[in-house]
Formats: C-alpha cells, sequence, structure tokens
C-alpha cells in the first residue's frame, strides 16, 4: 500500500554549520580554518557568481594573517552559538526537534589539522553541546566537514589537493567517532561535496593560483576525499555499530528550457555531472561518463593501489542533498543568465519566481529530485538543508512577520510528501538556519532563513538577542502534526 504521509519516525529539525554559527574563532584553543579567511563583502561591490568571496588567492591569506589587508570576517563571529548554545538549544526543543544537524569545525579539535593530538577543550566543547541536545531528546547529526578546512592544511600541503590530508582527517574522524559514539548516531562526511569544484578554497581548502592545472588539481583533491569518506564511513560502523553515515550533495536538478534535443541533451549532461557525486559515495565506482570528461579536459586522477576496492566496499548507509532552486539550461543561451556560475548555459526559469538573491523557487522540483534520486540509487534520502533566504523586517513590537518563509517551506513539505507518497524512502527533513546565522556565499546577516530572529546586522552591529518569528509558532505546529498541519 502506498503510504499515506510521512513516517512516524520522520526526523524533522534544523541544519547549520559550525563557521555560520559557533563564533569564538580563536577560544577554546581552536585554530584557523578556511571560513576564517573569507571576508564580508558589500552587495555593490560583488559579481553574480555564487562563489564570488569563496576563491581566495595566496597572497590574500598572507595578507589576512600578516595584518596588512584588513576587513570583517563575520565568520569568525557567527552568532555567538558558542557561549549561547544553551539557550539556541532550548528553543529547538521548544520547536520540537527530533534532529539537530550540526558540523564539528575541524579546527576546534586538531587546529592545524595535522596536529598528532586532539585538542581537549575543542572536544569538550561538542560533549556540552550534545549533552544539551540529548537532554531534550533532540539527535544530533553531525557533518564532519562543512567549508571547515583548518587553515593549517591549506599552508602545508595546499589542502585536499595532497593525499597527507587523507590521513589527518582520517585522524579527525576516529578521534571523534571514538569520543561521541554514544551520543551521535547520524554522522556526514562532507557536505555539497560537489562545491569543491566550484570553490577549491570552499570545498576543499585548495587555493587555486598553487595548482599548475586548475581542473586536475580540483578533481584529484575530490578523488581524495571520496577515499577519505568512505575510511570514515569503514570508521564509523567499526566504532560505532549502531550509527549511520552518509554523504551530501548540493542538488542542481537542471531543466532543459525546450524540448530541443540540444537542450534536452545539455540538461541530461549537467544532471550527470551533477549526480556524478553520489554516484561514487553511492555505487562505489566513478561512472563511465567521467572517464570522457575526464579525457577532454586532460585530467588524469593519481589514484593509490586499493582505492577502488575501498570506495566499492565502503559505500554510504544513506544520501542526503541540500535543495534550493532549480536551474535552466540552454544549448544557445539568450536573454537573462541564471544565478551565477553553477551550471554553464544557465537561463532565467519563466515559470518561476526568485528569491531576493536569484535563487528559482521550485517545489515541484523537489519531488521530482527525490524521484530522480531514489530511482538511481534505491538508498534512503534525507533532505539536510532547503529553506529560503529573505529579508525580514522587526515592527515596532518586536514581532516578525515572515509568511514568504512559511510559503516556501509549506510548499517544499507538500512536495516532500507527494515524493513520500510516490514511495521515495525518506528519513528526515532539517530546514536550513532554524536561526539567522552568517550566509554562506555572501556573509551577510541579512540574508535570513531562521524561525529565530538574531539581532545582529550585517556590519556586526547588534545585541545578538534572539526572538521567534511568525515561522516558528507555523514550523512547531508542523513537526507536531508530523507534517499533517500545513
Ligand atoms: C548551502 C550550504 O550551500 O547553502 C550552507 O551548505 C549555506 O552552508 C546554504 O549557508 C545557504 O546558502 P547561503 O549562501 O544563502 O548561506
Amino acid at each position: 500500500m502506498a503510504p499515506k504521509g510521512f513516517p512516524t519516525d520522520f526526523l524533522w529539525g534544523g541544519a547549520t554549520a559550525a563557521n555560520q554559527l559557533e563564533g569564538g574563532y580563536n577560544e577554546g584553543g581552536k585554530g584557523l580554518s578556511s571560513a576564517d579567511m573569507i571576508a564580508y563583502i558589500p552587495k555593490d561591490q560583488r559579481s553574480k557568481e555564487l562563489s564570488h568571496a569563496m576563491e581566495i588567492t595566496s597572497d590574500r591569506i598572507e595578507g589576512i594573517l600578516n595584518g596588512e589587508i584588513q576587513a570583517r570576517f563575520p565568520k569568525r563571529d557567527g552568532i555567538d552559538f558558542y557561549h549561547r548554545y544553551k539557550e539556541d538549544i532550548a528553543l529547538f526543543a521548544e520547536l520540537g526537534f527530533k534532529v539537530f544537524r550540526m558540523s564539528i569545525h575541524w579546527s576546534r579539535i586538531f587546529p592545524n589539522g595535522y596536529d598528532e593530538q586532539p585538542n581537549e577543550e575543542g572536544l569538550q566543547f561538542y560533549d556540552n553541546v550534545f549533552d544539551e541536545l540529548l537532554k531534550y531528546g533532540i539527535q544530533p547529526l553531525v557533518t564532519l566537514s562543512h567549508y571547515e578546512t583548518p587553515l593549517g592544511l591549506t599552508q602545508k600541503y595546499n589542502g585536499w589537493v595532497d593525499r597527507e590530508v587523507v590521513g589527518h582527517f582520517a585522524r579527525y574522524a576516529e578521534t571523534v567517532f571514538k569520543r561521541y559514539k554514544d551520543k551521535v548516531k547520524y554522522w556526514l562526511t562532507f557536505n555539497e561535496i560537489n562545491v569543491i569544484t566550484i570553490s577549491a578554497f570552499t570545498g576543499g581548502g585548495v587555493v587555486v593560483d598553487r595548482l599548475d592545472n586548475k581542473l586536475q588539481g580540483m578533481y584529484q583533491a575530490l578523488h581524495h576525499q571520496f577515499v577519505a569518506s568512505s575510511i570514515a564511513t569503514k570508521l564509523c560502523h567499526e566504532i560505532i555499530p549502531d550509527a549511520q553515515i552518509g554523504c551530501m550533495l548540493a542538488r542542481m536538478e537542471t531543466y532543459p528550457n525546450s524540448c530541443n534535443p540540444e537542450d534536452i541533451r545539455k540538461a541530461q549532461l549537467a544532471n550527470q555531472m551533477n549526480l556524478f557525486f553520489t554516484d561514487v559515495h553511492a555505487r562505489g565506482e566513478y561512472p563511465k561518463f567521467m572517464d570522457r570528461y575526464f579525457e577532454e579536459n586532460n585530467i588524469v586522477l593519481q589514484k593509490e593501489a586499493g582505492d577502488d576496492e575501498l570506495l566499492k566496499q565502503y559505500t554510504v548507509d544513506y544520501i542526503s542533498f541540500s535543495y534550493y532552486m532549480t536551474i535552466a539550461v540552454a544549448e544557445k543561451p539568450t536573454g537573462e543568465e541564471g544565478v551565477g556560475n553553477l551550471v554553464e548555459g544557465s537561463v532565467v526559469n519563466p515559470y518561476l519566481e526568485s528569491s531576493d538573491w536569484g535563487w528559482q523557487i521550485d517545489p515541484i522540483g523537489l519531488r521530482v529530485t527525490l524521484n530522480t534520486m531514489y530511482d538511481r540509487y534505491q538508498k534512503p534520502l534525507f533532505i539536510v538543508e532547503n529553506g529560503l533566504g529573505a529579508y525580514d523586517k522587526v515592527e515596532e513590537d518586536g514581532s516578525i512577520h515572515d509568511p514568504y518563509r512559511i510559503d516556501y517551506l509549506r510548499k517544499h513539505i507538500e512536495q516532500m510528501k507527494e515524493a513520500v507518497r510516490d514511495g521515495v524512502e525518506l528519513m528526515g527533513y532539517t530546514a536550513w538556519g532554524p536561526i539567522d546565522l552568517v550566509s554562506m556565499s555572501t556573509s551577510e546577516m541579512s540574508k535570513r532563513y531562521g524561525f529565530i530572529y538574531v539581532d545582529q546586522d550585517d556590519d556586526g552591529n547588534g545585541t545578538l538577542a534572539r526572538s521567534k518569528k511568525d515561522s516558528f509558532h507555523w514550523y512547531k505546529q508542523v513537526i507536531a502534526s508530523n507534517g499533517e498541519q500545513l
């Protein structure tokens, strides 16, 4: 019989990343990470490219470190979760969260990335956070690496390009699995692993001006992450037999702009190039279509003996992904370009509305994506990011009315439910940024996703006080009714 709605053990919650949330960038023995190098750039100085501030040069890092470059680095401060986690978790509990997605800031545990011994104060911090979550019956879902490569690894190895980093990551993974084995049962290896081929610094702490062949370097770094992910999967199963560990993709469902076969083929290729990452994680091998891509782009991957077997043997337990928008492509694009630099040949889809940041809103696309991915992999799926980045206005009485956010989420959850009824095995849903946090792509505070408002502006001014938006009450009722009252 087809399911009528969400399973009773469906994991509702919210998702965050340490570098956008915690702050305390130089407290508790933490080292610097790639995210600590990303400055705020005012809107009028930005390019349309999504990764405008995410790529960085060696000179820039040096200038930042020696103080020649003065700027504001919002990801160093986050929203001060480091000191306010108890208050924030109490609010998540009030929302009725079953699960809270967060990441461990790798450089809190291994300040340089290559240290032999972990930093006890960093380990203790996450013990405190997990204890606080479990006190309310909220399961932590932990990402090992969410755009937070320790800067020491960039300086010593140019990040993930160097095979040595695999071993350092394995030590980090083993350390946290052993430490938190009784507290954390859901893990993810690399956040949006495909982003390393869009912004190598964000995804892998790789500075591209140090590469002879940029594409070769990016795919080599990616190969190392695939291997590291399989090693982490193996370790996780050995150390925490009752845990599940998954991968994470920034899903870019891509439509042809027309039924012209040229557009169809272009969209097909874009989808293959996006799903290639989960193909490796879930099926345990590089798909054949990548051979041609590698050949045509002069990419020769350096693999070590045993890599292929490792990928094959230690595939993920479940597949998670972020979903914000869809893309349309044309072989011969005309008119306005779609959201910058994600897929070549992108055009604006006239059937869809866009957010204030140009991200095209497509609830039905989520159902399409869920069906496509489940058909392809037959593994459980988990939507670990979805939401609307929007400007919010605080009324004189302190209330915040955000019907646009409720509308966005409602329509996506409706389609999610349709997909469950289609037979898709869906484990859970964690809305992105349940509490306002620093934007990944723009480092703005004003691009807000939260149910909980945080009083801080783009320049870092504000009391950091937390308050509930209308969507807070709405999402609480969604969870309490297991997705029936939308
Ligand atoms: C995902 C990232 O790409 O999108 C998050 O995993 C990020 O870190 C989220 O915050 C939303 O993007 P942005 O740029 O609006 O913060």
